[in-house]
């Protein structure tokens, strides 16, 4: 299933509603502080930031407010019902450097070199996110001295190796949990 069905398929809709109880809880919020996981990243007052599959939005009003209004958040969810929760959280807290699009990120449509940071925050690895296909993409949209920011829950899954592996990123560094990535030339 690509993520372009799975954004419409109502009963994963319907079967993430769920888990998003779990994304959301206050459990995760005193064991995970976005604030604290995003510093990992280190979000900077202006920069231009991706969000793939920013969910029920934990990490995005946070994350928003981190780069401030001259800062860019560019939140990217397929599935319908998590992206109208984070455009309706976004909305409520009166953000405007926030856009939330409903779009697989493994074909983001966006600017080639336009993003200072790319956030995969909790969603890798996952079916529907092939780093075949994901990483590429990253590199793509990344400006040269941008950064790929990786945070993994709840194992690893050998993801920081496959992603040096790939030859598109290099110089790994580890902050707050979060591994942090350059484009390769
Ligand atoms: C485990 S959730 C994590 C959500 C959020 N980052 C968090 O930590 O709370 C994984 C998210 O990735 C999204 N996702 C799955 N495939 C995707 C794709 N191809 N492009 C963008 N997002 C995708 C899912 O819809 C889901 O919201």
């Amino acid at each position: 299933m690509d993520a372009a069905q799975l954004g419409k398929s109502r009963f994963l809709n319907l079967l993430f509603r769920f888990a998003g109880f779990t994304m959301e809880s206050r459990l995760r919020s005193w064991l995970m502080p976005p604030e604290k996981t995003l510093l990992g990243a280190g979000l900077k007052t202006g920069q231009t930031v991706l969000e793939v599959g920013s969910g029920t939005g934990f990490f995005t009003l946070t994350a928003a407010k981190m780069i401030g209004k001259s800062g860019h958040l560019i939140a990217l969810e397929p599935l319908s019902d998590f992206a109208d929760k984070v455009e309706g959280k976004v909305r409520q807290a009166g953000y405007e450097n926030v856009e939330v699009i409903k779009r697989d990120a493994l074909k983001t449509e966006l600017e080639t070199a336009s993003i200072d940071v790319a956030l995969l925050y909790g969603v890798v690895p996952f079916p529907t996110l092939p780093l075949k296909q994901l990483l590429p993409e990253m590199h793509r949209v990344l400006k040269p001295d941008g950064s790929l920011a990786v945070w993994l829950f709840p194992t690893t899954g050998g993801v920081p190796t496959a992603i040096l592996r790939s030859g598109l990123f290099t110089n790994q560094e580890k902050k707050n949990g979060v591994y942090s990535f350059t484009p390769a030339k």
